[in-house]
């Protein structure tokens, strides 16, 4: 096992470019099972959780070449419709399988996710949208077995789930006549499946709106054309809140302003300033960093996969913040490492009150989840002295080169092996 040995106390400056997006590229790649012909997509970020989703398809039978960002995947010849337990654990979003190895072959064995660090993460969502649709589910021995030819219904999602609503969305893809999708997730990743599987020639409307209409194919497999993955907008809100905690110039390359509305509102009642041109944005040094009140929601609303960067950035704020997560019941494993800085940080359930201004110190801390991980790595640039952030296979899950990127702005950052 590999941790980072992180100098603390830096200032940043310089570019750094931003990746393809994690959650934008999983159901992209698993919408290549919806496929006639080879499915061809640049952009993709180089990260363990996308290897993983390779293995899977692999493992289904599926063909495919991943080199330079760019990936090619046949799944014309996909022979197996069992997602094993093995992959499934690894990675949570490996249940995006679920609808379209269902509409296409009419049945599927995909293993349960199980739980995870920052809270329980039912699928129910999942599975009653697919039984509204006509399918039969079963739990056996921790999978999910479904089967059944779909057909077009109107779904209504009780909660707004973003995996749920790309799953039916690829389901309802090659079912039978019209499925009409109520409170679907906005989130720029669903809206780009969407526009990829239009391109591909599904007839569907409302994208970008929380109600879709899907016309189904009624099993026929669609023509995609190639495309390219949109920038990782909870990778560039990180390196944004590496920019704040430091109080650095940077500038940001490919990036999509647009997307990370949320996060700049907030940093701009912190006190920072921005600078954004197409493609590119710069987050400019604030005179006095003020604290701020989060609370999570769904997008366009503030992202909870940015509390834990916001969090470690609020330690520097003169005065109390507040963070209310309310999507997520235990995803606060940050807070205890954090503490172990030196922060001021108290939980009292779903809200978090963060007391800015002390100094942090360099630390042994350990990672937890992907993103509670990069508010470590944050905090550890902006204490004084040295920090070790032990177990960052979960970084690795999302960040691209996240050391070089760092490097590349001025930062002290080393991977080292464990004893
Ligand atoms: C996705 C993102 C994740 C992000 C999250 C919220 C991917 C691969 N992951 O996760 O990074 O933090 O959206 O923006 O895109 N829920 C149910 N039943 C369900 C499904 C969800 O109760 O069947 C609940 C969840 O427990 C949670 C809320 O709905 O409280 C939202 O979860 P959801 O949007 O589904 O998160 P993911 O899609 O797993």
């Amino acid at each position: 096992m590999t941790y980072l040995k992180i100098a603390g106390a830096c200032k940043l400056n310089g570019q750094v470019s931003i990746s393809g997006a994690k959650n934008a590229a999983l159901p992209l790649i698993v919408s290549s099972i919806l496929a006639k012909n080879e499915v061809q997509i640049s952009n993709i970020p180089n990260v363990a959780d996308i290897k993983t989703l390779f293995v899977l398809l692999e493992n289904l039978g599926a063909n495919y070449e991943f080199k330079d960002n760019f990936a090619r995947i046949d799944t014309r010849n996909l022979s197996k419709t069992k997602a094993v337990y093995d992959i499934v654990r690894k990675m949570r979003a490996s249940i995006l399988v679920l609808g379209p190895l269902l509409s296409r072959f009419g049945s599927c064995e995909v293993s349960l996710p199980g739980g995870c660090a920052i809270g329980q993460r039912p699928i129910d969502l999942h599975l009653l949208a697919l039984e509204k649709m006509g399918a039969k589910i079963e739990i056996k021995q921790g999978y999910v077995v479904a089967s059944g030819r779909l057909k077009g219904t109107d779904v209504l999602f009780d909660k707004i789930t973003v995996t749920g609503s790309e799953n039916i969305i690829m389901a309802a893809a090659l079912a039978k006549g019209k499925t009409r999708l109520l409170n679907v997730a906005k989130e720029p990743e669903v809206v780009q499946l969407c526009e990829v599987l239009k391109e591909a020639g599904l007839e569907i409307s409302g994208i970008g709106s929380s109600e879709l209409e899907i016309y189904g194919t009624d099993s026929e497999l669609l023509n995609f054309k190639e495309f390219s993955v949109i920038p990782d907008r909870i990778e560039a809100g990180t390196y944004l809140c590496a920019g704040a905690i430091t109080n650095s110039k940077i500038t940001l390359k490919k990036v999509n302003p647009s997307h990370l509305s949320a996060v700049l509102s907030k940093l701009e009642q912190m006190g920072f300033g921005f600078e954004s041109k197409e493609d590119t944005l710069t987050i400019l040094p604030a005179k006095e960093i003020k604290p701020v009140e989060i609370l999570t929601s769904e997008y366009p609303g503030f992202p909870t996969d940015m509390q834990a960067q916001f969090m470690a950035l609020a330690l520097k704020a003169n005065g109390t913040s507040i963070i209310d997560e309310r999507l997520f019941e235990n995803r606060f494993m940050h807070v205890s490492e954090l503490l172990r800085m030196g922060a001021d940080i108290r939980l009292n359930g779903h809200i978090a009150t963060i007391v800015g201004g002390s100094e942090l110190n360099g630390a042994d801390v350990m990672a937890t989840d992907l993103r509670a991980s990069s508010a470590l790595v944050l905090a550890a640039l902006a204490a004084k002295g040295e920090s070790n952030v032990h177990r960052i296979y979960h970084l690795d899950r999302g960040y691209e080169n996240l050391e070089s990127k760092f490097k590349g702005l001025g930062a002290d950052i080393k991977r080292l092996k464990e004893e």
